[in-house]
């Protein structure tokens, strides 16, 4: 990125401003990025564009698999073993030593590889899911307002759970699941050199484990997304009812609540019930039907061992392997239903992940350095949807104003902050800051140059400190204090039981509104940015409390320049120039004593929006 120094472009102010530079300081990272990301065209199959990611961690998957054959083979092995030696010891009962030996090195080979291959493939398929998560975060957190405006917070954080678990779950067992069919080919081929109709006979109920699996999988998979479906369901109702219990209790619903969470949860039970009774009729079946195919081998082996074709040590061999066999069986159904599930959630995460960002720093995009905070406005067309908001809109703020921004509910004020902090891109005209079109400039050096408070601040549960600090962590104790004495903050917060290291509710609800205000105020101006909006910053405390905050924050900074929207007449008084606006433009710009005098509007506005103005106004003006 290039820098631009102020003055050069389209600014000609001439300000001694320290030359120092939009320095951004990331957090440092205590985690690993993502080895690998997915591949980006939205053409390939899903296994296809997980592929990066999987290779990511190849070296885990590769030391997974070699281990995990050793146990499977050892696992083969073993009943072949017992058989072979068990015919020898009949024969030669001095070699006993020898076969038990030969065991328990296969058993002990089986125990470590087992181990190995468990952690190693455990370790894999969480990298990946590491992974995962942290792309889908990352996304989230690039992601613009116009994405969070449409989406549910809800189907959010299903994404970032349970469908990253299918993937990673499918990813990292569906090799291992293969590699267990080999054991079987293994098992089978060397039953068939024995005697091929008593292998047939071994594994007659097999093909049966494998129906009544994928019988079972049928009925259990929309069981178990109804399951999901409805333990989300009830998770909404708790956690809305925890973070509105305000409302909840005000009204006096706690009784509706409780009967709709009964509803839901009876309707989660409804469906629990069914995914137990249909395990309850499919899994005695089969674990049973091995226990059939190896009565069926006794019974058919023995006749053939009493005739020589066979021998005992054989018919062990076989009774272990149809034991051993058929959990490849049960699980290829499993596996069907879980491909298909997983491919289900790999495209909902992939639809997260190919949503672009509407707002993005174009190629080249330069840093805002040090501006003056002129802020203009150029006949601005901008709406939400379809319905235009803002509409011819123009309004150039000198560098070091004040200017109150006046206009009825829903007129379009906020969505100005917003525009300004290019949160939205315009439809049409254009907002710069010292000349230069936001589109133009770095997201980032804008934020750190414009800072808004709104009305609704929003606190973190960490102490007091650490929320003012938000965009500074590395501010002294001292900056702290300093900024939240500007924001009139710094009495109620030492009367805190532990000050500044209080630790605030969650959203700052041990605070009260104004409380919660003011610590914003002071988050904001830590920030000390150029441009400094206060959206309804201080509706919640009073004229008094208010007149030392602005008194303070023009003291802090003589240079900056303020946008206040505001609905209360004393804080518009204190305003150098006041914006009226209507039907998406700017009726007039002037003092307020000018617009009180001439626009009949303006006097229509404040008065239903504020305390009567002509009451007020020898107090205020
Ligand atoms: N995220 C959004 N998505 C769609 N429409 C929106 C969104 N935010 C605001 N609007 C609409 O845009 C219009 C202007 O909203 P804005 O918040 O800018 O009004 P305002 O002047 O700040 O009002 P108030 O004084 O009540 O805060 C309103 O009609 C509102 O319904
Ligand atoms: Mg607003």
């Amino acid at each position: 990125m290039t820098e631009v120094s102020p003055g050069e472009d389209a600014v000609e102010f001439d300000v001694d401003a320290p030359a120092g530079e939009f320095e951004p300081k990331p957090p440092e990272a205590h985690y690993d990025p993502p080895a690998g990301r997915v591949h980006p065209d939205a053409e390939l199959g899903w296994i296809r564009r997980m592929q990066p990611v999987v290779l990511g961690h190849k070296r885990s998957f590769l030391i997974a698999m070699a281990m995990a054959s050793v146990a499977l083979f050892s696992n083969v092995a073993i009943p072949a073993v017992v058989g072979a030696g068990i015919d020898e010891i009949r024969a030669d009962g001095d070699r006993v030593p020898m076969w038990v030996a030969t065991l328990l090195v296969l058993a002990v080979t089986r125990a470590v590889f087992a181990f190995g291959y468990r952690s190693r493939l455990y370790k894999f398929a969480y990298a990946i899911e590491f992974d995962l998560r942290s792309l889908m975060f990352r996304h989230f957190a690039r992601m613009s307002h116009g994405f969070y405006d449409k989406v549910q917070t809800g189907q959010l954080v299903s994404r970032a759970n349970s469908d990253i678990r299918a993937v990673q779950m499918l990813l990292a067992f569906a090799p291992f699941m293969a590699m267990m069919s080999l054991t079987f080919v293994l098992a089978f081929a060397f039953m068939l050199t024995k005697h091929v109709l008593l292998t047939v006979v071994a594994v007659s109920t097999l093909p049966l484990v494998y129906v009544f699996g994928v019988k079972l999988r049928n009925q259990m998979f929309p069981l178990s997304w109804i399951v999901q479906g409805r333990l989300a369901d009830v998770a909404t109702t708790v956690e809305e009812n925890v973070t509105g219990v305000r409302v909840v209790k005000a009204f006096a619903g706690e009784e509706r609540q409780i009967e709709q969470l009964a509803e839901q949860a009876r309707r989660l039970r409804w469906s629990a019930v069914k995914v137990a009774d249909s395990r309850a009729t499919y899994a005695p079946l089969m674990e049973n039907l091995p226990r059939l195919g190896m009565a069926l081998t006794l019974l058919y082996g023995g006749y053939l061992a009493i005739d020589g074709q066979v021998t005992v040590g054989t018919i062990i061999t076989f009774s272990s392997y149809v034991l051993l066999l058929q959990a490849p069986f049960r699980m290829l159904g499993f596996f069907m239903i879980m491909s298909q599930r997983a491919a289900a959630s790999a495209g909902r995460i992939f639809e997260i992940l190919d949503t672009e960002a509407e707002i993005a720093d174009r190629a080249g995009a330069i840093d805002l350095v040090d501006p003056v905070g002129r802020v203009d406005l150029d006949l601005v067309r901008f709406g939400y949807d379809t319905r235009d908001v803002l509409d011819g809109f123009d309004l150039h703020v000198e560098p070091g104003e004040t200017v109150a921004i006046v206009g009825g509910t829903g007129s379009g004020k906020s969505t100005i902050a917003r525009l300004l902090l290019r949160f939205y891109d315009v439809d049409d005209g254009s907002v710069r800051i010292d000349g230069h079109d936001v589109r133009d400039l770095a997201m980032a050096s804008i934020r750190h140059h414009v800072g808004m408070v709104t009305d609704e601040p929003f606190l973190f549960s960490a102490s007091i400190a650490d929320n003012i600090a938000y965009a500074r962590p590395d501010a002294t104790r001292d900056e702290v204090i300093a900024a939240a004495t500007a924001a009139n903050a710094h009495g109620f917060i030492t009367d805190l039981d532990h000050g500044y290291d209080e630790i605030v509710g969650e959203r700052g609800y041990t605070l009260s509104g104004g409380q919660r205000q003011r610590i914003a105020i002071a988050r904001t101006l830590l920030a000390d940015p150029a441009v400094l909006i206060l959206d309804d910053a201080t509706s919640a405390v009073d004229v008094r409390v208010e007149a030392e905050i602005h008194e303070a924050i023009e003291r802090l900074a003589e240079h900056r320049t303020t946008i206040v929207i505001a609905h209360r007449l004393s804080t518009i008084a204190l305003a150098d120039r006041v914006a009226l606006i209507d039907g998406g433009r700017v009726l007039a710009f002037d003092t307020h004593a000018a617009l009180l005098s001439s626009e009949p509007h303006y006097r229509e506005v404040l008065a239903t929006s504020v305390e009567s103005p002509e009451a007020d106004e020898g107090a205020d003006v």
